[in-house]
């Protein structure tokens, strides 16, 4: 048996990939553009291993994804392929709106017209995931019940307009067309291999090279974090048992301010490899100008995935925190590759001299 995952050379379709090889014998073809958030080096385990293929290419491809699914014939789909970062989608959004609206789009007509050849018993067996974000639902206040699957959806950012727009898509694909669609919304990650371009892994480089940590605005930002590995279980999860055409949170009942994320892990790392003058990373913490449209808060209600599937993550943020800044310490040259050419591009555009 085959699963197509697409973005598995980002960071959360890498983890997956890597843990899903771990403990299947389902070989795996990765569609993934290698865009600058897709590294091949996420893969360099499993660069020998004969169940895993990367595919360099788009999800939007007409030609490719066709011939993909009709050579793999996979039994599932398994969309993690987007542009993720809320900055970048405000100073460009129009990559944003090709891979994120009409890149699935595309995807799910091809997996339309595969699905709908296929016999009977693969036909009912084959699922379609969709990996979206809690960012659909917009914001709350700090008084609001966090996000249920019935939340309506409100989102704020090019980024997270594009990802609302996505699992419409997927869902009116299920209730059109029939397709088998699951759809997975979940909180902030953070883990190996994230790009240094978002808060937590921007936070420990910056911090360990001696360079000021911007906080946005008053960093009371609240967002829930879920450890990587946690929200590729729950996907798995929800690809086993999930039931077609509904959609499941994935959070870490880990509510946290942005200023109480980045003391942590500046404590953590005091500990780990102390500054050569014995006072704290804490003092390069930099508040910075905000970003546009910042969303308050964000907060997950997981129960419906708890009660339905079984599913909790099995990190609490202390234990993850401390495997993140474990893995960062020991991967220097993972970062070094990553922050090389266009990565200090996107660093001047967005922090200017400050960063
Ligand atoms: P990422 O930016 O690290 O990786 C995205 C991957 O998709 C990259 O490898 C990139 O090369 C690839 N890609 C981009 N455009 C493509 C295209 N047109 N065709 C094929 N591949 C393409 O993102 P991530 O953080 O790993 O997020 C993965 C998915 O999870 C996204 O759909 C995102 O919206 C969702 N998500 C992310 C988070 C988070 O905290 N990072 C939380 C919830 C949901
Ligand atoms: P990010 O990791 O970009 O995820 P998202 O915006 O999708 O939640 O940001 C997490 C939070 O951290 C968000 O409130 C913005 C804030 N932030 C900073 O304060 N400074 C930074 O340099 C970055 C990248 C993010």
């Amino acid at each position: 048996m085959t699963i197509l995952v697409t973005g598995a050379a980002g960071f959360i379709g890498s983890n997956f990939v890597l843990d899903w090889l771990k403990t299947s014998s389902e070989t795996v073809i990765n569609l993934d553009k290698l865009t600058y958030a897709g590294n091949r080096h996420n893969l360099v385990t499993i660069q020998d291993d004969p169940r895993h293929t990367l595919v360099q290419g788009d999800i939007g491809d007409q030609t490719l994804v066709p011939q993909l699914l009709a050579t793999h014939r996979p039994r599932a789909i398994l969309n993690f392929a987007a542009e993720s970062h809320v900055d970048r989608s405000i100073h460009g959004p129009g990559e944003f709106i090709q891979t994120n609206i009409v890149g699935t789009f595309h995807l799910l007509e091809a997996a339309r017209d595969y699905w709908m050849q296929l016999e009977d018993a693969e036909k009912a067996n084959f699922r379609f995931l969709h990996v979206s974000t809690d960012e659909v639902y917009g914001t709350l206040t700090a008084s609001d019940a966090p996000f249920t699957e019935q939340n309506r959806y409100e989102p704020n950012s090019p980024y997270s307009s594009s990802k609302a727009a996505s699992d419409h898509l997927v869902r009116a694909w299920h209730h059109t067309y029939g397709l088998p669609v699951l759809t997975t919304n979940c909180s902030n990650n953070y883990g190996p291999y994230h790009f240094p371009e978002k808060l937590i892994p921007l936070t420990i480089t910056n911090a360990l090279a001696g360079k000021p940590v911007p906080i946005y605005g008053d960093g009371l930002q609240v967002r829930d974090w879920l450890y990587v590995g946690d929200h590729c279980s729950g996907i798995r999860r929800v690809l086993e048992a999930g039931t077609i055409g509904e959609t499941y949170n994935i959070g870490g009942w880990n509510e946290q301010t942005n200023i109480s994320i980045v003391q942590k892990i500046c404590a953590l790392l005091d500990e780990r490899r102390p500054r050569a003058d014995g006072t704290s990373y804490a003092t390069q913490i930099t508040h910075v100008k905000d970003r546009p449209g910042h969303d308050r808060r964000y907060a997950i209600d997981a129960r419906k995935i708890e009660q339905q599937l079984g599913w909790r993550p099995a990190e609490t943020f202390e234990t993850g925190i401390r495997k993140t800044v474990d893995w960062y310490l020991e991967n220097a040259e993972w970062v070094t590759q990553v922050q090389s050419g266009a990565y200090r591009d996107w660093v001047n555009k967005q922090y200017g001299e400050t960063v």
